[in-house]
């Protein structure tokens, strides 16, 4: 078994609260067991030019509360060539690291398959307000993220009281609808419009003008992101227009991406950290640690890549080959559960709030 004397840590794609809460899981787990820590600065960028650092215990004091990451985060095209990954292969070489820890979400999951194949053990571990790695239940910086947003909503309703208004609010989540269906619920909205279920908006109008018939003064409707950049104002628009309740179209963007992480990102970014350099130090490689059920565990990249496209109906030719029964069997389960999952809180979402 491969021995570990220095290993890495690097946060890739878009930042989520709680990554540095895991960097310094990381960095801590591997001190106490005598491992060093190398950071490695904006992600496979920073590998590919060599921007790394040590890391030492007091590096990673005072991050625990803090948003955004302290090892900062990039989108790196040229990790993705042969090129690219030669560079980064030689930086590991360089640095003696001897495997990665690497914060991110699919795309920087993929990234670390490659550098699991050319001999650089990696772990992954599940950052992004999305939530779209469906073989874990919570991905770090979910939880915040939506807390953010309903803060924010919060603060759009009082003055949509005051003023009788609706407001129409675009939140993130790439293609997925989970950040939007939650604080739909959360935030009493109207409506939830998401990618996952098709929206009937002549019948919101109608549902909003009996509403407002009968006194009601605000309307919240959260649309995804994943609906377009043009669904969210042409909505608000038409609400506008044809059912004579002003209103106004309110992009949170990446608003809901900054700020301090909430406990439970924390104490989940915490444990997978600890947990992830476990896994690497046990000889395991190309894993992204996840939650299910409350438990934290691993699964191997490939199998969370998949899981994502079976949930999404995006299978491709020979995706499914290489897998037992029984992993074939548990992703569709996961991803059936989730799909009911959605189903219900969007059923719920309709029912409850008017
Ligand atoms: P996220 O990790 O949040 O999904 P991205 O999709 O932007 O964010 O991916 C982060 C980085 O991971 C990319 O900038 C790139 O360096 C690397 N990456 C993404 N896709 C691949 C791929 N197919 N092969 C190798 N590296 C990849
Ligand atoms: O994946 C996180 C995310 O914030 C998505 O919700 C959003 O679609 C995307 O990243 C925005 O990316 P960028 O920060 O590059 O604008």
């Amino acid at each position: 078994m491969k021995t570990f004397r220095r290993i890495g840590v690097l946060t890739s794609g878009g930042d989520a609260p709680g990554m540095n809460a895991a960097i310094r899981a990381v960095t801590r787990a591997a001190l106490s067991k005598g491992i060093e820590v190398m950071a490695i600065y904006r992600g496979y960028q920073g590998l590919i030019d060599g921007d790394v650092a040590p890391l030492s215990l007091r590096d990673v004091s005072n991050t625990i509360n803090k948003g955004g990451t302290m090892l900062y985060s990039a989108r790196c095209p040229e990790f993705k060539t042969e090129e690219g990954m030669k560079k980064a292969i030689a930086t590991c070489e360089k640095y003696h690291i001897d495997g990665i820890v690497a914060l991110g979400g699919d795309g920087t999951f993929r990234g670390a398959t490659d550098l699991s194949m050319r001999g650089i053990p990696c772990v992954g571990i599940p950052c992004t307000i999305d939530n779209d790695i469906t073989a874990t239940d919570n991905a770090i910086g979910y939880d915040t993220a939506m807390n953010t947003v309903i803060d924010n909503v919060d603060k759009l309703r009082d003055t949509g009281e005051s003023h009788a208004r609706c407001n129409v609010v675009e939140v993130m989540g790439r293609d997925a609808g989970d950040i939007a269906l939650s604080t739909a619920i959360a935030s009493g909205a109207t409506a939830a419009v998401i990618p996952e279920f098709p929206f009937d908006q002549d019948a919101l109008l109608n549902k909003m003008q009996l509403s407002r018939a009968l006194g009601k003064r605000n309307f919240i409707v959260i649309v995804s992101e994943g609906m377009g950049a043009d669904y969210g104002p042409a909505l608000a628009e038409r609400i506008d227009k044809e059912t004579g309740i002003e209103t106004r179209f309110i992009r949170l963007a990446h608003i809901v991406r900054g700020g301090n992480p909430n406990l439970r990102d924390r104490v989940m970014a915490t444990e997978m950290g600890a947990f992830a350099v476990d896994c690497l130090l046990e000889g395991h490689s190309n894993i992204v640690i996840c939650e299910r059920h409350g438990r934290i565990k691993a699964k191997d990249i490939r199998f969370a890549l998949i899981l994502d496209r079976i949930y999404k109906n995006r299978l491709k030719e020979g995706d499914l080959e290489g897998f037992s029964q029984e992993e074939l069997e548990e992703m569709h389960d996961v991803a059936a559960g989730k799909r009911a999952r959605m189903q219900k809180l969007y059923e719920i979402e309709n029912r409850v709030n008017i």
